[in-house]
């Protein structure tokens, strides 16, 4: 058996993935704002910090597994808190315990839309780790409204690929045996997805944005089979990836271009 600390539990992806764990076998302590074994506020310092305190001594100190699924998309400022430090900085917090596993692993969620317009500004704000400062540039494109907005999510989404790629191969993660990755899925059908796939103009504007020539929108389980084997003690080389399982969408878009 092993323990898997899950973020984002109550809902969507982070759901489906607690689920296929404990379905088979593994223990999950879930973290979400509610509806969880820890209910804590990502979005903070005090938040994530706290929810790493508990789970690390909900799992005596070892942890094999780290899932973090919890995320918005909401055109604010705090969608980079929650999207980025609440992963990042939790993911931190959280190292220790996974540090003392013999076999210890950790996966994000990011997004095809990190290939989306986005702030560059605001994704090296926040990879310098200065929280303050990226809310600042956060709150000066939302002021732009709700379309300029949007970046907001596309730019938190690139940030933590980067983090991933760039953390994983250290010393703190590689080093002490950690394999980090990412997935970055494509229209994933969840609770966050909902409103916008039950109209055809909802639709419409979504696969064009996104789209998905291999069966088009995702169930939750498809990111969390991935999610889960990357986070297994099969995955022995994967490090600092960002995969896409997106139905193509990566591939339509980008081409050649890589
Ligand atoms: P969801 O809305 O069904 O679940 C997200 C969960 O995160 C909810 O349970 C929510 O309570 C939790 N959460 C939100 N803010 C939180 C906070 N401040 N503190 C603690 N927990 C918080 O969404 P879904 O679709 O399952 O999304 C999961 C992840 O996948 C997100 O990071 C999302 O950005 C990403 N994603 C989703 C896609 C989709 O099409 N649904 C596509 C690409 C990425």
């Amino acid at each position: 058996t092993r323990t898997y600390v899950v973020t984002g539990s109550a809902s969507g992806i982070g759901a489906t993935t607690a689920k296929t764990l404990r379905d088979r076998g593994d223990r999950v302590i879930g973290i979400d704002l509610k509806g969880a074994e820890i209910e804590a506020d990502l979005s903070t310092h005090e938040g994530r910090i706290a929810a790493a305190a508990q789970a690390t001594e909900l799992a005596d100190g070892v942890i094999d597994g780290v899932i973090a699924c919890a995320g918005i998309s909401a055109p604010i400022a705090k969608t980079i808190s929650i999207n980025y430090f609440g992963v990042a900085e939790l993911l931190e917090a959280l190292r220790p315990a996974l540090a003392a596993s013999d076999a210890p692993r950790a996966a994000v969620v990011s997004s095809m839309a990190s290939l989306q317009p986005n702030s560059k500004e605001m994704v090296e704000a926040a990879l310098s780790g200065d929280e303050a400062k990226t809310l600042e540039i956060a709150e000066a494109i939302v002021a732009n409204g709700p379309e300029a907005g949007y970046a907001v999510y596309p730019s938190s989404k690139r940030a933590i690929a980067r983090w991933v790629r760039r953390e994983a191969v250290t010393e703190a993660w590689a080093g002490a045996g950690i394999a980090l990755n990412a997935v970055a899925p494509g229209t994933v059908v969840t609770p966050m997805t909902a409103e916008l796939l039950a109209t055809e103009e909802g639709r419409a504007m979504v696969d064009a944005a996104v789209p998905m020539p291999l069966n088009s929108h995702q169930p939750a389980q498809s990111i969390a089979d991935v999610l889960v084997w990357l986070t297994d003690t099969a995955n022995t080389h994967m490090a600092g990836q960002v995969i896409y399982c997106d139905g193509g969408a990566d591939a339509t878009l980008r081409g050649d271009d890589i």
